[in-house]
């Protein structure tokens, strides 16, 4: 009898500890949530259960060749597992009713939508945020953002896109945190944690979704959805690690890229999905293809619908973005044996947990409080927030004789086809921003000078000059304002304005839609047209400040040699005006640093500052030499380095000390430096440690940013400034990417730019 016990109390064990690894190794271990969905799967059909997968457009932009009809018929038969890029909470609520009350197992569905930068209170796009080098508010902004839109009936959001970006060609430069690894992986943590808070089923946070899984920034000559071919080593050190960082910060979901990784597009590629992202990186969460992406398979020469949406399924997307494959498909590739009931299974429970997480079961409407949308979105206090923010990403890229910030002037010539034009302030995806709603630069130049200065306003030109391309750049509500005018009408209109005035401020750039989704450019100059508004201002003998609008480094060569100041503004959200008024007049010292570099040509690119030494590196100081790695018309050097930006007051560095000239395995290294401010206004300074292995079993770059604060002092004020240095910081993917650290010799620098730093030594024992 004791041993028919202890041989049912061994089988009780065995089964428990069975269904327990099974369970954790698909829900994270919550047993409530498992037993739920284990209910809630048991009677469902197949048919539902593809239903779950399914997540087509609806709503206000459709990217894609996806069409979203039939969508309310779908909801009800329980073929519709979310829907994305619906605005309103009336809205939401509305269609939420029809999910859970007129289909049959009243699943909830799940809103998503691509908040990126703020949600109707716009931000500045990613890579001006990323300029700020401010972890505290680049989460704040993400916090806004789903405080915002969650109000208003969004769940989950498209967000963070931490595709590192080396080539400005790519018009999706602008939605990420540009070129560097450790910069993009500190602020794709501080996203996911502004998003999704310290819990989920909050009714204030939202579900983040990273992207695009992986290397979408690496598409060949800069050509959105073109193809990459990378190795791994690469991949490992440079472009995986901010994707790694978003998860092991807690993102829910994540999103398969529209580009081929060795040879196979990610959304078919089970190396990236199933065992690079499940079986190394422990993800638990769910996979949602980009826009039409498995459709787009059969384009990319994988097969047809039936055959590429298995592929999908079986590498590992549990969702289906718009291209209808795993809905019209799938069953009829389960009855034939090409996917299996548990692939299915599999994809569905990771959508209902994600719906569980997120509280929709309890309350499917949780996120849709018409009294919280009208009370806690687009605030006095939010864009108060969104102004705050911006001043700190605009990077001052010069500023000869002070001409910086204004004082005293008494006439303001506000010229250029970007200086009127509140719908281009937020820049690209900002698809809840309420585009009319954000000020100008003329409106905040009138808010902030009111009747102490009078200010004449001339467009001067066109954004560009041919209206076939002007076309091209308006397609999503945020018109250039193309004005019929001869250019040389506008010009010397603009002209006659800067006779009269003090000093000019020209508003020149790129319009919003000049960067963004499917926004390459092969010429990434200022327009010919702007640039002769330039130069006819310059003509005038006239102190002229360039306003810089634009989402990607531009080869502005000529406008560095020739304009006395230049004020890099990106696209700075809602606040975009009076923000950048803030600072042309002083009230707020730029601190912004470039977080890509500027290259000089195209025919540089990809220029970055952590490349490799090569064998035959050019001396430094050296413009040319023969047989060096270098070009015959062109220096090396880029127009404005990684890390580059000016303040109006100037700080220097001194006594760059190491606590140790050696760091053992378990030790730390203390790195300190004496930071001056020793101009005339008080500002803040990113200070950048930097450091080169200089021996390594593979080729090691010549800087690797490793460590940044961001130091306010007042005029006058010294302080030291300390970071600490592990071996952790110094390990690598190795050949067989082990992450290693290897013992020798490195360098340290520690400085205002990766161009211009102190430098010292220590060996890692
Ligand atoms: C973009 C994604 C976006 C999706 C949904 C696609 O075209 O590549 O970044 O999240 O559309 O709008």
């Amino acid at each position: 009898m004791k041993k028919l016990q202890s041989l049912f109390i061994m089988i009780a064990l065995f089964v428990s500890l069975f269904v327990s690894c099974n369970q954790k190794q698909t829900s994270g271990g919550d047993q409530q949530m498992n037993a739920f969905i284990n209910d809630l799967m048991g009677k469902m059909t197949l048919d539902e259960k593809l239903g779950q997968l399914n997540l087509p457009a609806s709503g206000d932009i459709i990217t894609g060749a996806g069409s979203n009809n039939n969508i309310v018929d779908k909801i009800k038969e329980g073929k519709v597992g979310g829907l994305f890029n619906i605005k309103s909470a009336e809205k939401i609520h509305a269609v939420q009713q029809i999910a859970v009350e007129q289909s049959r197992l009243k699943i909830p569905l799940i809103f998503g939508m691509d908040v990126i930068h703020g949600y109707q209170t716009v931000f500045p796009i990613p890579l001006g945020m990323s300029c700020s080098w401010d972890m505290a508010l680049i989460e704040k902004s993400a916090r806004i953002a789903a405080q915002e839109a969650s109000a208003d009936g969004i769940c989950w959001t498209f967000s963070p896109m931490v595709d590192i970006a080396r080539d400005p060609r790519w018009g999706r430069f602008s939605e990420g945190s540009g070129e560097d690894t450790y910069l993009g992986s500190q602020i794709a943590r501080a996203m996911v944690k502004g998003y999704q808070g310290d819990d989920l089923r909050k009714n204030n946070t939202i579900m983040a979704c990273v992207k695009h899984f992986a290397l979408y920034g690496a598409a060949e000559a800069g050509r959105d959805y073109n193809t990459t071919d990378m190795s791994r080593i690469r991949m490992y050190n440079e472009y995986l690690p901010p994707y790694k960082a978003a998860l092991d910060a807690g993102a829910g979901s994540i999103m398969a890229s529209f580009n081929e990784i060795d040879g196979i597009p990610a959304t078919g590629n089970k190396w990236l999905l199933t065992d690079l992202l499940r079986k190394d990186w422990g993800f638990n969460g769910f996979v949602v293809t980009d826009y039409t992406g498995i459709l787009e398979m059969v384009d990319h020469g994988m097969g047809n619908l039936k055959e590429v949406s298995a592929l999908a399924l079986k590498a590992g997307v549990d969702m289906d973005m718009v291209a209808d494959g795993f809905l019209g498909t799938l069953k009829q590739s389960l009855n034939e044996g090409k996917v299996t009931q548990q692939e299915i299974d599999q994809a569905c429970r990771r959508i209902l947990e994600a719906k569980y997480q997120l509280g929709l079961f309890e309350d499917p409407y949780r996120y849709c409080d018409v009294n919280r949308a009208k009370s806690e979105v687009f605030t006095p206090e939010n864009r108060q927030v969104a102004r705050e923010i911006a001043v700190q990403t605009f990077v001052l890229l010069k500023n000869d004789n002070q001409v910086l910030p204004l004082q005293d002037k008494k006439t303001i010539a506000l010229v250029g086809p970007l200086a009127d034009n509140r719908e281009n302030m937020p820049g690209t995806w900002s698809v809840a921003g309420d585009f009319g709603k954000s000020v100008s630069l003329l409106d905040g130049l009138k808010n902030a000078l009111g009747d102490e200065a009078s200010i004449l306003y001339a467009m001067g030109t066109n954004v560009v000059s041919d209206p076939e391309l002007d076309a091209r750049i308006s397609i999503f509500g945020k018109p250039t304002k193309w004005d019929n005018r001869s250019q040389k009408e506008m010009v010397a209109e603009a002209v006659a304005a800067a006779r009269k005035s003090d000093v000019v401020i020209a508003a020149v750039g790129e319009s919003a839609e000049m960067s963004g989704e499917a926004s390459s450019r092969s010429n990434i100059d200022l327009p010919e047209n702007q640039k002769e508004l330039l130069a006819a201002l310059l003509a005038t003998g006239k102190p002229v400040v360039m306003v810089l609008f634009t989402g990607r480094p531009l080869t502005i060569s000529w406008e560095k040699a020739n304009v006395p100041a230049i004020l890099n503004v990106w696209f700075a959200g809602t606040e975009a005006g009076n923000a950048i008024a803030d600072v042309l007049l002083g009230k707020v010292n730029p601190s912004g640093k470039l977080s890509a570099t500027f290259p000089q040509n195209v025919g540089q690119i990809p220029l970055y500052y952590n490349h490799k030494n090569t064998g035959r590196p050019l001396a430094e100081g050296k413009w040319f030499s023969k047989f060096r790695s270098n070009y015959l018309d062109v220096s090396n050097d880029p127009l404005f380095p990684f890390g580059f930006g000016l303040s109006y007051t100037s700080f220097d560095y001194k006594n760059l000390k190491l606590s140790n000239p050696e760091l053992t395995i378990n030790g730390e290294l203390k790195v300190s430096v004496d930071l001056t401010n020793s101009g005339n206004y008080d500002g803040a300074e990113v200070v950048q440690l930097y450091i080169r292995d200089m021996v390594g079993s593979v080729t090691r770059p010549v800087k690797e940013l490793k460590g940044f604060q961001k130091i306010f002092l007042k005029k006058g004020e010294t302080r030291t400034v300390e970071f600490a240095l592990t071996e952790k910081d110094l390990k690598f993917y190795n050949s067989e990417l082990k992450l290693v650290s290897e013992p020798g010799d490195f360098k340290v620098f520690v400085g205002t730019s990766s161009a211009n730093t102190l430098e010292a030594g220590f060996v890692l024992k």
